[in-house]
């Protein structure tokens, strides 16, 4: 598709057909140029084992293609339909407590269960066969939100083969999950189950093993679909969902997808959040395209309720995402439900119908993307966040030092304090080349391998600033505690060994006036210098010289203010811009500024507005919105 893709879901089996009929005529008022059809239409499609209904399905893809507006069709295996259900009982999911679900909601399947994999392949193959030259089709959208865990036998058997293959022996796996500890020594395969309701503390590596399994069992069923679909040489993608709960590493999943496509639902600062979302997919993509799959019209929903969100809200958070490279921004959905689950999420076309802020918004959003000037865009970037799936998982398994350890949250912190200070990281990972950047930040890395471990030390030695904050290269890859003083994997390249942690009840005052929370340690400095003290006066921010370059040391949770300090210490520059202006240049000069705040700040950049600038930056050649 030429220029960036526009529109949502759009979900016609829910409507009578005179529906349709206004529902292009608005899209092209919107200049919705793609719609996403069919990601939960599969009990519409097959009613009954093997009969399928495609008339309907033909009629909207006819409909869309001659009003020029393309699809993204979607595979509808995230919902089988009751029939379903009911002939293969074995293939619902099971919970960690042994109840087997019902259907009656979405995502109430086991991807493990053969049925289940030969029911998802063959409604694959009949959209393939059906919809592989229609002129509509633009991308294949397998599945939606792959990150269904389940507990049953089917999934133990999986597991079983995947640990087989990934051990090979049952003594490499005993040793690797240190099954002498509470005597869970296994001596035969078959003992092995998933991490199902147990007595007290499970056994953590066979909780972080059984992540990266459900990750890898997933992706080889987007794999079947892929293979399927691969034919028809249409682009084919899945939409990543994000969160603590899924089980899914997305940067081996990227791999594997032809463009990349994230969901995101902002849930408290949507302006910090949108950006943290985007840079995690713009790297995830590695300069390949990648899109904004969905996000929420006209409300945000914070957790508690949903929120309107402000004239020009909308719009100037689709352009962060635009502004760090997507190919395009949709939306969950294009009309609001009248009943269903799901009859309070928004719509581009809320219940009230076009006359309404909402679709006046979305018009105008339309608009403005089209007349954007088109561009490659690519960012160029020295500065980079490491981001491990390995690591966020094990640190949420129980029996850690203390509750408060949050992965995510000290990642969103570091992106946070970049972001306010005028910064567009890349994320990347230690088993990435990583020799691009100057300036790499290691917050709560605790599981890092070897080669990981190798590749940071000589992104030092050879002149990078890495900033490595507590928790970090604590363990190996199956959250074994390296020993000998920690962090095992990195003192030398730190130049100290901390012998206690020490969690703090109540914040303290640090000798730079930083404010330390949650956390401390007894540093001993091997070579290091301390930059900060807590008040009993032990090292709290070290430095440490190692070959051409600097690792710090941060034993500490701060504060945002504190970690601001923490930018100007390790010698960032101050942001150029006034707080809430943000500006991302792309490798081709094309300059987007968007104002996050309520007053003017500059010539032509208006509260809430954003302005772009095609090529080098020249301020009267700008247009503003
Ligand atoms: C996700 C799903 C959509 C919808 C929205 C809103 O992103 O993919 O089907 O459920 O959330 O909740």
């Amino acid at each position: 598709m030429e220029g960036l893709c526009y529109g949502g879901d759009y979900n016609p089996e829910q409507w009578p057909e005179e529906v349709w009929r206004e529902d292009v005529a608005l899209m092209r008022e919107a200049r919705v140029n793609l719609v996403t059809v069919g990601v939960f239409a599969w009990s519409r499609l097959e009613p009954r084992e093997g009969v399928y209904t495609f008339d309907w399905l033909d009629r909207v893809l006819d409909l869309l293609a001659e009003n020029g507006i393309r699809v993204n069709l979607a595979t509808p295996t995230a919902s089988p339909p009751p029939w379903f259900s009911l002939a293969h009982p074995d293939a619902l999911t099971v919970t960690a407590d042994g109840v087997r679900l019902t259907h009656g909601s979405r995502d109430t399947y086991c991807v493990s269960a053969p049925a289940y994999q030969e029911a998802a392949k063959r409604i694959a193959a009949a959209l393939a066969d059906r919809y592989g030259e229609h002129p509509a089709l633009a991308m294949w959208h397998v599945h939606n939100e792959y990150g269904t865990w389940c507990h049953c036998d089917h999934v133990a058997a999986a597991f079983r083969i995947w640990l087989t293959a990934r051990y090979g022996t049952l003594d490499a796996l005993n040793e690797a999950w240190t099954t002498a500890f509470w005597s869970q020594y296994y001596s035969d395969w078959a003992q092995i189950m998933p991490p199902r309701k147990t007595q007290y503390l499970p056994n953590p590596a066979q909780t972080l093993d059984f992540r990266r399994f459900l990750s890898d069992e997933m992706l080889a069923r987007y794999r079947d679909q892929r293979d399927i679909l691969r034919p028809t040489g249409v682009p084919i993608t899945t939409n990543f969902v994000f969160g603590a709960w899924v089980p899914v590493d997305h940067w081996r999943w990227s791999a594997e997808v032809d463009l990349v496509a994230i969901d995101d639902y902002p849930s408290g600062n949507a302006a910090e959040e949108s950006a943290f979302a985007a840079d995690l997919a713009r790297s995830w993509a590695r300069e390949r395209p990648w899109i904004l799959m969905e996000q929420a019209a006209g409300v945000q929903y914070t957790g508690r309720r949903m929120r309107a969100k402000d004239p020009g809200e909308m719009a100037r958070h689709t352009m962060q995402h635009i502004a760090r490279g997507a190919r395009g921004a949709m939306f969950f959905q294009w009309r609001a439900s009248r009943g269903g689950a799901e009859q309070w999420h928004h719509g581009m076309v809320p219940h009230a119908g076009p006359a309404s802020r909402t679709f006046h918004e979305i018009s105008a959003l339309g608009r403005t993307l089209a007349e954007l000037p088109p561009h490659t865009p690519a960012i160029d970037t020295e500065i980079a966040i490491l981001w491990d799936y390995d690591s966020w998982w094990a640190l949420q398994a129980p029996g850690l030092p203390s509750t408060e350890i949050d992965y995510l949250d000290s990642v969103r912190q570091t992106h946070r304090a970049l972001w306010r200070n005028g910064t567009v990281p890349d994320f990347t990972h230690p088993s990435h080349d990583i020799s691009r950047y100057r300036t790499i930040f290691a917050p709560n890395l605790y599981v890092i391998t070897d080669a990981g471990a190798a590749n940071l030390t000589a992104f030092v030695a050879q002149g990078g600033t890495l900033i490595v904050s507590y928790l970090t290269g604590i363990t190996d890859e199956h959250t074994r505690v390296r020993l000998g003083g920690h962090p095992g994997a990195l003192r030398d390249l730190l130049g100290l060994t901390i012998d206690e942690f020490r969690p703090l009840d109540a914040p303290l005052t640090l000798s730079t006036g930083q404010t330390a929370t949650r956390w401390s340690e007894s540093l001993h400095l091997t070579g290091a210098q301390a930059v900060a003290t807590y008040p009993d006066g032990t090292p709290a921010i070290t430095r440490h010289a190692h070959g051409a370059g600097t690792a710090w040391y941060v034993s500490t949770h701060l504060t945002d203010d504190g970690y601001a300090d923490l930018l100007t210490m390790i010698g960032l520059p101050a942001p150029a811009d006034p707080p809430g202006v943000e500006r991302i240049v792309h490798r081709d000069g094309t300059t987007y500024t968007i104002n996050h705040t309520t007053t003017t700040l500059g010539p032509g950049l208006s509260p809430g507005g954003f302005i772009v600038h095609p090529g080098p930056v020249k301020a009267e050649t700008g247009q503003e919105w």
